[in-house]
């Protein structure tokens, strides 16, 4: 369950929005950020908030990839893998960050610290490869700036 502060704060932004709809990526990212991923519970008490059926919800939660419908890591390294950061090293990215991780892409470490997860273009095609850590996005990133990035989160 929700505090009733972040409830208050929930349904203040529903009764702002032209459709509940509208909000409904807010509220979803709202009860991420509580319960650490989108849990089933949350999603039927998301619903309950935005007037939709939990089908509903389901169909928005899995429609955005920032959205996680199953466990994730304290924290998410998003790499692009679209066209623009492919074409400038994404892969060999993602790639090294695998292995600097001991993970695969979209495996969390056992520590439950970091989930690697690739991704659809993230707006930073003009500093490509580009990750995302959290709400942080970082271009131009190379197999040597990333562990920069990386290894100071593993300590
Ligand atoms: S293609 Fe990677 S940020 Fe756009």
């Amino acid at each position: 369950m929700i505090t009733t502060e972040l409830k208050n704060e929930l349904q203040t932004r529903i009764a702002s929005a032209i459709t509940n709809r509208e909000a409904a990526v807010d509220v979803m990212k709202a009860f991420q950020a509580h319960y650490g991923w989108l849990t089933d519970e949350a999603v039927v008490e998301a619903a309950g908030l935005l007037g939709l059926s939990p089908l509903q919800v389901e169909e928005l939660a899995t429609f955005y990839e920032m959205i996680y419908r199953r466990p994730v890591g304290q924290q998410v390294i998003h790499v692009c893998d679209s066209i623009s950061c492919w074409a400038m090293g994404g892969e060999t990215l993602l790639g090294h960050l695998s292995g600097v991780l001991g993970i695969k892409p979209g495996e969390t470490t056992p520590d439950g610290l970091f989930t690697l997860l690739p991704c659809c273009c993230l707006g930073n095609c003009g500093e490509a490869p580009t990750l995302m850590i959290g709400d942080t996005i970082c271009g131009r990133v190379t197999v040597e700036n990333a562990s920069k990035i990386v290894t100071p989160l593993l300590f």
